[in-house]
């Protein structure tokens, strides 16, 4: 199967694969055999992002993966020091040129900086990205609610997407609550929680019982929430188990227990403060 086969659709119209392929921490010089390999494995949604550096990578996987344009979903994200209309107006530019496309299928600002406080100025102008189309949709990472309520309420445009970190240990109940309530699709960023959650033995106990992997138990739970997940990996055997997730079902109760594991503790930076500029010397 591909992972064209379980789709979600997006307010907008747009429809978006439910399991996309991450590559936070792939290195330049590995990513195109890494987007390659999931490319051959299946997976027709790349998640990358201007501040991983590697979006050259993905491009250069398409292209020799033989695979149509139109086949495969492209997320990137616009770097935080290039927040302000008319620089992520260029930021965008330079993004199609290192992917070596003519558009993107989703465009992110990748976090609020709210200290900078130009994420809806920003918002203008991925809104202008989107109408002149080169990007198919439009929409935001780490929002938090009151974010998505300043962007909503004065620019008139919503997000398609806020891709926020999900994981049993970290479920942010408020933010999936806000997007839901408001038809903005939830993408989980670190649903793996970056392997931690996998150490779980509880996990590991509903693993054994249905014959899966520790990965695909957690990336079941996600699906069954109605979440779109980008796990990352460069190992073959995970690539390829963390895509075949449809021949088995959580039960309620099992949903329930996975719940249950929730700390409220982040992996990432916390949106409200978080304002490194992703931009090398
Ligand atoms: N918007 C944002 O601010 C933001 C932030 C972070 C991440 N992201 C996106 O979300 C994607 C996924 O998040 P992530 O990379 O942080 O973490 P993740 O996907 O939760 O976990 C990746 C880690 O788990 C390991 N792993 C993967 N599959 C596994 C499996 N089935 N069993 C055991 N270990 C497994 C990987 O190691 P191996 O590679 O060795 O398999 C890697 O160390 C990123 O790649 C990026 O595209 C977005």
């Amino acid at each position: 199967m591909t992972s064209h086969d379980q789709l979600t659709q997006l307010a907008s119209g747009v429809t978006i694969p439910s399991v996309g392929f991450g590559t936070f921490q792939i290195p330049p010089a590995d990513t195109q055999a890494a987007v390659e390999s999931a490319l051959s494995m299946g997976y027709r949604h790349v998640d990358t992002a201007a501040a991983y550096n590697n979006e050259a990578g993905v491009g250069a996987a398409l292209r020799a993966s033989g695979l149509r344009r139109d086949d495969v979903f492209i997320t990137t994200k616009l770097r935080n020091g290039e927040q302000g209309h008319d620089n992520a107006l260029t930021a965008f530019d330079d993004s199609l040129e290192r992917l070596g496309l003519d558009h993107v299928d989703l465009y992110l600002i990748h976090w609020p900086v709210p200290s900078k406080d130009l994420y809806v100025e920003t918002w203008r102008a991925l809104a202008e990205i989107k109408a002149s189309g080169r990007a198919r949709a439009i929409g935001v990472s780490n929002f938090m609610p009151e974010h998505l309520t300043r962007i909503a309420d004065e620019t008139g445009v919503l997000p398609d997407v806020n891709q926020i970190e999900v994981h049993p240990t970290l479920q942010q109940r408020d933010v999936v609550a806000a997007c839901r309530e408001a038809g903005i699709a939830v993408e989980s960023y670190s649903p793996l929680g970056q392997g931690a959650d996998l150490q779980s033995e509880t996990v590991a106990e509903l693993a054994d019982g249905h014959g899966v992997t520790p990965g695909q138990v957690v990336l079941r739970w996600h699906i069954q929430h109605g979440f779109i997940v980008i796990p990352k990996s460069v190992n073959p055997d995970r690539i390829s188990a963390n895509l075949d997730l449809f021949r088995f079902e959580l039960t309620e109760s099992e949903m329930a227990t996975l719940d249950g594991m929730d700390t409220d503790e982040r992996i990432g930076g916390d949106p409200r403060v978080f304002d490194f500029s992703q931009i090398r010397d």
